[in-house]
């Protein structure tokens, strides 16, 4: 890997860092972030630098055109070895991916992971320790060209920052599910696959209208039948009926989840049939009354895997799971972190592990 260059003030920023006790998800943030421009059809350096404010003009693109896309991947030390991140590789050819879909550049390999491995070292010992927690990374690249033209951006920065985290939903605690019904998430021909902030922004009042009916999280249905099982808001999606593992086929309107990859060949080591298929939402329900869904899951970097205790909808109607607090989901859940916390032979070679660096 090429040389890095650290600023001055990197040393004194990581002394002074210190990990509080309670962290929650994405609220505390490491002490070092990585950036890098784009300009001229040309990469610059990457440079490491204390974790802080970046100035922009107000017109920069991407506070108007929303040309922006990211990714979020973990980084484990829970036996203190490490640290160790998850497929690292997989979220770099998916941000490529929403980058070709958002009209950005691609982003180099070696840019990508000496970025993302840089932050990881320099902040080694600041990923927290418990089962479950981690240093969640967060790249992400936007346009930054000084233009109020509706034009592809010319200028580009990627950063990337990190935050020490703890769980995304509380341990134990199932997850209630609002079937939107309304609202839609993607479409044919969209950006549904990508990971660039509009998908999510077009998220946020069905989020508020979830959460005033009591629920934690939409589940989407297709655009164009409003019938089919899409996603999450920020994870996908496992059904269980008759012991057979069920998820959402992709296409162009749902993320390519990581996990959701991931469970997919465990699962069926583990003997599981597991099919990717279109999942009538009325279908489920009908399922789920009459006992033959047991269970249902949300997966994702953030949520590991979560059990769902009830689907709803609108007009107060509830189903509940048999298994609430997840069966299979939780065999699942233990065999992933187990994995990816470098607690189980890694047979996929999935896990990169990262040399910690001090300045
Ligand atoms: C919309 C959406 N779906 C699914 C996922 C799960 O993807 P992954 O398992 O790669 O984190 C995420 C999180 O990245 C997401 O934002």
């Amino acid at each position: 890997m090429s040389q890095v260059s650290l600023s001055p003030n990197l040393k004194k920023a990581i002394e002074e860092f210190k990990l509080p006790e309670t962290l929650g998800f994405g609220n505390v943030m490491a002490p070092v972030m990585a950036t890098c421009t784009y300009e001229n059809g040309l990469w610059g350096a990457v440079e490491l630098k204390p974790y802080g404010p970046i100035t922009m003009q107000p017109n920069a693109k991407v506070l108007h055109y929303a040309q922006e896309i990211f990714e979020g991947m973990k980084a484990y030390r829970v036996n203190g070895k490490g640290p160790y991140i998850f497929r690292p590789d997989e979220n770099f050819l998916r941000f490529n991916k929403s980058a070709e879909r958002m009209a950005m550049p691609h982003i180099p390999h070696q840019i990508f992971t000496q970025a993302v491995f840089d932050v990881t070292a320099y902040c080694a010992d600041f990923v927290p320790r418990r089962s479950g927690e981690s240093l969640y990374l967060r790249p992400f690249m936007f346009a930054s060209e000084e233009s109020l033209g509706i034009r592809p951006s010319e200028k580009f920065t990627f950063m990337v920052i990190a935050s020490p985290s703890g769980s995304y939903f509380n341990d134990g605690q199932g997850l209630s599910v609002y079937i939107e019904r309304d609202n839609c998430r993607a479409f044919p021909g969209g950006t549904g696959f990508a990971k660039t902030g509009g998908n999510y922004a077009a998220g946020l009042s069905a989020a508020i209208k979830t959460k005033n009916l009591g629920f934690v999280q939409t589940l989407w249905l297709d655009a164009v039948h409003k019938k089919y099982i899409e996603e999450m808001s920020g994870m996908n999606v496992f059904v269980v009926i008759n012991n057979e593992l069920f998820t959402s086929t992709l296409g162009d309107t749902v993320l390519d989840g990581i996990t959701r990859k991931s469970l997919m060949s465990l699962a069926t080591d583990m003997g599981y049939k597991v099919t990717e298929t279109q999942i009538d939402i009325d279908y489920l329900i009908s399922q789920i009354k009459n006992g033959t869904c047991t269970e249902a899951f949300a997966c994702g970097t953030a949520a590991i895997i979560t059990p769902i205790n009830y689907f709803g909808d609108a007009n107060g109607e509830r189903y509940p799971l048999y298994f609430p607090e997840g069966k299979i989901s939780m065999i699942l859940r233990e065999k992933l972190l187990a994995i990816q916390e470098g607690r189980e032979v890694d047979n996929y070679h999935w896990i990169k592990t990262i040399e910690p660096k001090k300045i």
